[in-house]
């Protein structure tokens, strides 16, 4: 795969809308339509409910070939509308999955974006972070693995999309700052239906860090609460 480059960025404000942001991060500015023309990969960066709003023929040109990322997480109550099949069980990539119409990735949901910004490293470093990569498509996941290592983390293969859950918010793996071997126990030591619980305290337990909590504070406080030991590692 070549190396990473992203092209167009777009949001639901049209090409003008999205100027600025394109010009701050220095790619091009498109609308929904033209971001996914001529591309082999998509990433989905939106609130999860947005989904429902994408265009109904938003994939209709777009080769089945073409990989999509989603990495999307579900904060019903806080940030999120509630979307009723995830409240079921639903896994949160599973359902966005059928929203489209088309098979998806599950990558860069469990790493905060101030990881994503700041702590990527070459292949190789002794500590570099991981993150798990979920989903069926054997070709498209290589594809996702390989972006997460340009990007400067260990892509863990967290299985088929329907084990995606074990990645979602406020399971042991989610947004920990953990090197792949801990990333594999974490994803491994999750409990099916254990993590909803925990998530919704999220509002409470951020309170308890004070108004402006440090990236360090956050994941001293998921490691705590999303404990791999709690969950029997
Ligand atoms: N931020 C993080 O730390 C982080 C890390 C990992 C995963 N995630 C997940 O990634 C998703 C996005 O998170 P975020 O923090 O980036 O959210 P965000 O800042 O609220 O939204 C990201 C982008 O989505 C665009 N957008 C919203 N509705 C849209 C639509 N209908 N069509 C096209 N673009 C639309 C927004 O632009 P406009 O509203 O102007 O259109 C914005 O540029 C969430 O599910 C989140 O949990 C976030």
């Amino acid at each position: 795969m070549r190396p990473v480059s992203i092209r167009p960025v777009a949001n639901s404000s049209g090409v003008e809308g999205v100027r600025a942001f394109a010009q701050e991060i220095g790619v091009e500015a498109k609308d929904v339509h033209g971001v996914v023309a001529d591309t082999e990969v998509i990433i989905l960066a939106i609130p999860l409910p947005a989904m429902r709003g994408l265009p109904a023929d938003l994939f209709d040109s777009v080769p089945p070939d073409v990989t999509v990322i989603d990495t999307s997480n579900y904060y019903p109550g806080m940030r999120d509308s509630p979307v009723s099949e995830i409240d079921a069980g639903m896994e949160e990539s599973v359902w966005v999955s059928k929203q489209l119409g088309r098979p998806v990735i599950k990558a860069f949901n469990n790493a905060l974006a101030y990881t994503l910004a700041e702590l990527g490293q070459p292949e190789g470093t002794p500590g570099r972070l991981a993150i798990a990569v979920a989903g069926d498509d054997v070709r498209s996941k290589q594809t996702a693995m390989e972006l997460v290592n340009q990007t400067g983390f260990d892509p863990v293969d967290a299985g088929a999309l329907e084990e995606s859950w074990r990645q979602q918010p406020s399971t042991p793996s989610y947004c920990c700052d953990y090197e792949a071997d801990t990333m594999r126990k974490a994803l491994a030591a999750a409990i099916p239906g254990a993590a909803p619980k925990k998530r919704d305290q999220m509002p409470e337990l951020f309170a308890n860090l004070g108004s402006n909590p440090s990236h360090d504070d956050v994941i001293a406080m998921n490691r705590k609460v999303n404990s791999v030991v709690d969950e029997a590692l």
